[in-house]
């Protein structure tokens, strides 16, 4: 078999889209992770022979690592016990960031394998092994950060459980604005102190601030996404784990951005705009408020990426 090695990157995402908690998501441009990988002979399954970037962090293991539970499951349903994978890591971005960074490996791993079996599968159809890799990571199953990376854009994922998932278009000059804060929350902390319960006034204003949100997209109404773009559920209960929170989506606010919230599962902070210099002013105004709490950050303006994960 060939020893060529492939490449491929899959990108950064934001999930929840402050109104679809577990339902949306969109990819960013850059950052992402990137997977070289190989076929090898006489070595079956998927072996992580090296990770870069992660500080020692991530395991080799790989049904411990999302990016080779994903690969893994991909040559189980391809069914020949012949194949041999190995692949080194590049993570180029920090886990526990709220950016997605699992799901960006879950991703490129089974793009990864799919590409060197020379796509048996669409890539649609490879999500739920990217979804069960990135399951590895915090325990539940849910495809909103490993769906725009995998295919790009902004998905609504109706249902979870049986991956009823759709694009949503983006209109043009939607740009994003994403401030990672230097400290870390595991998505697994962020979820357990989430209520089981709401209320029905809380459910009401949510599902309307969705419905809508997914018509402003589709029509490019950018003051139907303005006055959609609010969390009543998920935020406020998150917000305490972020310092300054609030001090940073008023600073972006400020600088006239459509909304902001908590990027997936925090500590990132997102907003989106219908203009780049909005987008630009709002990162360096949300990068300010972060240091006024001693909080440094890295800010990254991005355009919604289409692509999700490519060969490279
Ligand atoms: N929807 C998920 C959450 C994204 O907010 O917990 C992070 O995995």
């Amino acid at each position: 078999m060939s020893k060529t090695g492939i490449k491929v990157f899959a990108p950064a995402t934001v999930a929840n889209m402050a109104c679809g908690y577990d339902l949306m998501g969109f990819a960013l441009e850059r950052p992402g992770d990137e997977i070289i990988g190989r076929l090898v002979d006489n070595k079956p399954g998927v072996h992580i022979t090296n990770i870069y970037g992660d500080k020692g962090k991530l395991s080799k293991e790989t049904m411990q690592n999302t990016a080779g539970v994903a690969a893994q499951k991909f040559l189980d349903h391809i069914g020949d016990p012949s194949i041999g994978i190995e692949m080194e890591i590049y993570k180029k971005m920090p886990f526990g960031s709220g950016m997605g960074s699992s799901a960006a490996s879950a991703a490129a791993g089974v793009m990864l394998a799919n590409e060197l079996l020379k796509r048996p599968l669409r890539k649609q159809e490879l999500m739920p092994f990217a979804v069960a890799g990135e399951q590895v990571a915090d325990g539940a199953y849910h495809a909103d950060n490993v769906a725009p990376s995998l295919l790009g854009g902004i998905v609504f994922i109706r249902d979870n459980e049986t991956l009823d998932f759709h694009r949503v278009s983006a209109p043009p000059g939607l740009y994003a604005t994403l401030v990672h804060p230097h400290i870390r929350i595991l998505t697994k902390d962020s979820r357990d102190i989430l209520s089981d319960t709401v209320t029905l006034k809380q459910t009401i204003t949510q599902n309307g601030n969705l419905g809508g949100l997914i018509i402003g997209l589709y029509k490019g109404d950018f003051d139907l996404i303005k006055r959609s773009l609010q969390d009543v559920i998920i935020e406020p209960q998150r917000a305490q784990l972020i310092p300054g929170f609030y001090d940073v989506k008023v600073a972006a606010l400020q600088e006239n951005v459509l909304g902001c919230s908590i990027s997936g599962a925090g500590p990132s902070v997102f907003a989106l705009s219908n203009n780049n210099l909005n987008a630009e002013n709002a990162g360096h105004a949300m990068q300010r408020a972060f240091a006024k709490h001693k909080i440094e950050s890295t800010v990254y303006i991005s355009k919604i990426n289409s692509e999700g994960a490519i060969l490279y």
